[in-house]
């Protein structure tokens, strides 16, 4: 399973490469209104920034219109910032009308806010390279997030479709453990979330124990 990070703050994009087991980068707009960035241009650096931080992994930028011909057009633009660009696309007609689009002129993308297994099947059918499940806001209104992942793995299974499917939302540790054993090709998280999977208080007791023992023995 590959493993993103699902910021737009650079630290911590830098924090989870340092640690080696970083696959790429995802954001949405209100992860980059969150950092202050703002504006077409500085959006645009933002975005290239993350990309040379994030070698050769891949790096999801969303677009902000809705209609066919302005998604076409953003995506264009984000495309071409970086061979590591993947255009987030939203779920919606002229979303899936766009990756059809994107798909038949080379460019990859990720197909976001998907909270059905029907969405994730026309996203598939339209070419997505990647489609993004919403686990935690599906859980926030007492739905089961994990039972999508499930049902979106068992019918892309069923046909062979070669779209990844990108768990979004990762509320916490549990979250991503889940995801591996549904089959989700890819998580993407919130560093804290990332970090969580450290712990375990049997590690921390089971370290202590034994740099006791040794110092006890070589003084
Ligand atoms: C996915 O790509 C989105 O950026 C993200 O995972 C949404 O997460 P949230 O529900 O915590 O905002």
């Amino acid at each position: 399973m590959k493993f993103f990070i699902d910021t737009a703050n650079l630290d911590q994009i830098k924090e989870a490469y340092d640690l080696g087991i970083l696959d790429g980068v995802t954001t949405n707009p209100s992860l980059m209104a969150k950092e202050g960035i703002t504006g077409k241009q500085n959006i645009l650096d933002h975005y290239v920034n993350i990309c040379n931080i994030a070698g050769t992994g891949d790096v999801s930028a969303e677009v902000i219109s809705t209609d066919f011909e302005g998604i076409i057009r953003e995506g264009h633009v984000l495309a071409e910032l970086h061979k590591n660009i993947v255009v987030k696309v939203p779920m919606i007609k002229s979303g899936v009308k766009a990756i059809k689009y994107f798909s038949e002129h080379g460019i990859r993308t990720n197909c976001t806010l998907i909270f059905s297994p029907g969405q994730a099947l026309l996203a598939a059918k339209a070419g997505a390279s990647y489609i993004s499940p919403f686990i935690g806001r599906l859980d926030d209104i007492h739905l089961d997030g994990i039972a999508l992942i499930e049902q979106i793995v068992k019918i892309f299974n069923n046909y062979d479709f070669r779209t990844e499917i990108l768990a979004a939302s990762i509320r916490n540790p549990l979250h991503i453990v889940k995801c591996a054993e549904a089959g989700a090709d890819v998580v993407t998280c919130p560093l804290p979330s990332i970090l969580g999977l450290l712990n375990h208080p049997l590690t921390d007791a089971g370290l202590a124990q034994f740099l006791a023992d040794h110092k006890k023995a070589n003084g």
